[in-house]
């Protein structure tokens, strides 16, 4: 089996080039291979290519630059994936593409289920709602993986962030009024690699059907949790080093960001759980795990 994977320096796409290894020949594409922009590349690639799972790991992530740039996140996170999801329908190849929390607005309760009214607060959550709609409209096999929170041992993210900030300053001041449910990149890419597996075997034996996902971990927590949770774990780990004593909670409006943020992020993973057979774990023992590989495998207590 063939399958082409794009954004392969990113968070979820680097965990992915190990995770889907093992399950066929595998085309990893850099921005330096196929720019998102160049959307007439993008369906030479995949007619070069032809494979029989295309799964879209690029993205315009830039939430806060999103604002001003609108015209290059809709180009990257909706017109091309389009490009990709109507060349999948050429060659009947399955397009996996993944989603986010900030499609919806955080005004509901519980957690969002996938059938849900997506709002977008952002510029950012705009145009990857516009990516679903559009992929979803061509009717052809398509899964779409919405996660949040997104952390790894590598790249940029919110936990290598506050593991810098955590080492030059005794106080940090760590919004609180937002919750969801941290997510590491290789849960993501581990999990796609079981519901790729499982599709193209529904696919052989007719009762494969598109439909969004949510993908995340179980639980959830503040920005303050996680942030409390990371700097614990690092002296757990025996980070010594760390000066942060105090966390200081604050209020959303206390860090006026150019783009607004969903005050509930939290997505149900009922759907996925049920429909694969699968157990996500909670975001603590994910955590964990992570830190563990960051850090060094031998905790102090
Ligand atoms: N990060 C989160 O918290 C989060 C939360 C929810 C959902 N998601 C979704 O998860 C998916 C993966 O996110 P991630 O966290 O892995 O993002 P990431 O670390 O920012 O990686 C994005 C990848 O897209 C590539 N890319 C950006 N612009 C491109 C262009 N013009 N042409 C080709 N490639 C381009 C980047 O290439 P370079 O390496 O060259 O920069 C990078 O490899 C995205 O769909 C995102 O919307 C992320």
């Amino acid at each position: 089996m063939k399958i082409l994977l794009t954004g392969c320096h990113g968070q979820i796409g680097w965990e992915l080039v190990r995770s889907l290894l093992p399950l066929g020949e595998l085309i990893c594409i850099t921005r330096a291979q196929a720019d998102f922009t160049k959307l007439h590349e993008l369906r030479e690639l995949i007619q070069k290519h032809r494979p029989k799972v295309i799964v879209n790991a690029a993205a315009y992530t830039a939430v806060d630059k999103a604002e001003q740039e609108s015209g290059r996140a809709f180009l990257i996170n909706a017109e091309a994936p389009l490009i990709l999801a109507e060349e999948a329908k050429k060659i009947g190849a399955l397009f996996i593409h993944y989603s986010t929390d900030y499609v919806f607005d955080g005004t509901k309760a519980s957690p969002y289920d996938e059938d849900d009214t997506p709002h977008p607060l952002n510029v950012y959550g705009q145009s990857k709602l516009a990516g679903e709609q559009a992929i979803q409209a061509l009717s052809t096999d398509y899964l779409i993986l919405r996660t949040s929170w997104v952390y790894a041992a590598r790249g940029r993210n919110f936990l290598k962030t506050i593991l810098r900030l955590a080492a030059e300053r005794e106080e940090l001041s760590i919004v609180a009024d937002q919750i969801g449910a941290p997510t590491w990149a290789r849960l993501i890419a581990d999990t796609t690699a079981h519901v790729l597996r499982q599709s193209m075997l529904d696919r052989q034996l007719c009762r494969f059907h598109s439909s969004i996902y949510h993908l995340t971990t179980v639980g959830s927590t503040s920005w303050h949790g996680f942030s409390s949770r990371i700097i614990d774990l690092a002296r757990q780990y025996g980070n010594t080093d760390l000066k942060s004593r105090i966390l200081t909670p604050i209020l959303t409006t206390d860090y006026p960001l150019p783009a607004k943020r969903p005050a509930n992020s939290r997505l149900s993973v009922d759907r996925l759980e049920k429909r694969f057979g699968l157990y996500m774990p909670t975001w603590e023992g994910a955590l964990e795990l992570c830190m563990q590989e960051l850090m060094g495998d031998n905790p102090k207590s």
